[in-house]
């Protein structure tokens, strides 16, 4: 062995010294829309009054217009993050104590605590194991006479099975709502994830594709779903009774708003949405062209029919045909300079939260509020492929961003390769992998 293929996890050079470029897409155009509303003094134009500040700010109200226009939705109502729209989404359905919700475990946790947030209890169905979405068929042996709806959740940037999701819950009577934050952009049977189902959320906080700091938006075509999101939005119980509204379940609000500057920031971001996107899209494609024949790894899957915008690059990992365990890989590739971790988060179902059914106060509720409370168990074993892929498989990195280059991505793949050539020689260290 050379010196320079020597791991730089046993002392060698590593592949690239160098720190990686940081991703930033603030620019020019940002800083002046912020500034643009610093000068009117009014960084929040809502009133949570029955008047036309009801509504928010110019800012917030031209972001809408301008997420309506980018997916062809009908409405858009801006809050200041996708963990908001999520609860508000859902309190717009009308969930609420005794109703199922099903939800993947393979996501952030919002998706699955603001179900909890309603009243209502996440059921967990499988993912499949090609894109890590839902699994339709695990998703129909969940449903209950209690389920009221089906929460999809395009992970790390490329669409759930919307298609056979939304039958089912055409079917079966339910809504099918979509947790977007990680997939703007990526299409779907020629249409925009975030618009199969009956609402879509994106999220607009400082780690996706477009950021404005904190916040998000949900999409739909139903008018009744925009209309009680905003009261949600924006205290609905003041307004109710001045608005002449009867249909008052699910209207308590809270304080969901999005800022005026955040709102510009926005604008100016979903603007490079495109851009940013098809940078990325290259940027992976160079990296599975480079990685398409190396033993042991398998690169990321787009199905036919949809697009991968890629928030994330998640491989699967094979260390019986590598012969190193999946950490000690991670490490080694991290060593030579290019940041890669192995698993995603924990799946959601084995979080103390769903394993001890303790949420609001210590007595259990909402799972006491569940009509299957005593059946509603959630553990180990729930969802396999979930855990398989988190225990064993994935590993991902979010060095797939621009200004990384193609010669970025090439050093990426030298450094997989490096590591997996020196596989005797760190073998040795699987002991002592974690
Ligand atoms: C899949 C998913 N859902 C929801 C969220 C919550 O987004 P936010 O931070 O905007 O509340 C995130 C953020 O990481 C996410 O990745």
């Amino acid at each position: 062995m050379s010196a320079s293929d020597k791991p730089a996890l046993l002392g060698g050079p590593p592949v690239n010294d160098r720190p990686l470029p940081s991703y930033n897409t603030i620019g020019q155009e940002e800083k002046r829309a912020v500034m643009e509303v610093l000068d009117t003094g009014v960084l929040s134009g809502f009133v949570a009054a029955p008047i036309p500040e009801f509504h928010g700010g110019p800012k917030v109200r031209e972001l809408e217009a301008a997420f309506c226009r980018k997916f062809g939705a009908k409405h858009a109502v801006a809050v200041n993050s996708a963990t908001s729209g999520l609860y508000g989404m859902l309190m717009a359905m009308d969930v609420g104590p005794g109703d199922e919700v099903v939800v993947p475990p393979y996501t952030m946790h919002a998706t699955a605590s603001m179900v909890l947030q309603t009243g209502a209890v996440p059921v967990f169905a499988d993912i499949e194991d090609e894109t890590f979405g839902l699994d339709p068929v695990s998703v129909e042996a969940n449903l209950t006479p209690y389920t009221k709806g089906i929460l999809a959740v395009n992970l790390f940037g490329h669409p759930a099975r919307l298609e056979a999701l939304k039958d089912l819950a055409d079917q079966r009577g339910l809504f099918l709502l979509e947790d977007n934050a990680q997939a703007p952009g990526a299409l779907v049977e020629g249409r925009y994830t975030g618009t199969v189902g009956r609402a879509g959320v994106f999220s607009l906080n400082r780690h996706k594709t477009i950021q404005c700091g904190e916040g998000g938006v949900v999409i739909t075509d139903d008018e009744r779903v925009a209309a009680k999101m905003e009261l949600v939005r924006n205290h609905g119980e003041a307004v109710v009774a001045d608005l002449g509204i009867t249909d008052i379940a699910n209207t308590m609000g809270q304080n969901l708003r999005l800022g005026e500057m955040e709102a510009a920031v926005g604008i100016c971001q979903l603007e490079k949405l495109d851009g940013l996107n098809a940078a990325r899209v290259r940027l992976a494609d160079r990296l599975t062209e480079g990685l398409a024949d190396v033993p042991g790894l398998s690169p990321p899957l787009t199905r036919p029919n949809c697009s991968h915008v890629y928030y994330f690059y998640v491989m699967r990992y094979d260390a019986s045909i590598t012969g190193l365990s999946r950490d000690l890989f991670a490490r080694a590739v991290t060593a030579e300079g290019y940041y890669l971790r192995s698993g995603y988060l924990r799946p959601l179902h084995l979080e103390p939260l769903f394993r001890q059914k303790i949420c609001f106060g210590p007595g259990g509720f909402p799972f006491t509020a569940n009509h299957r409370n005593q059946d509603l168990v959630y553990g180990p074993g729930l969802c396999p492929t979930c855990e398989r892929l988190q225990d064993e498989e994935i590993v991902l990195t979010n060095l797939i961003y621009p200004p990384l280059t193609e010669a970025d991505m090439d050093g990426f793949v030298a450094a997989v390769k490096k590591v997996l050539a020196a596989a005797s020689d760190l073998r040795s260290m699987n002991g002592a992998a974690t």
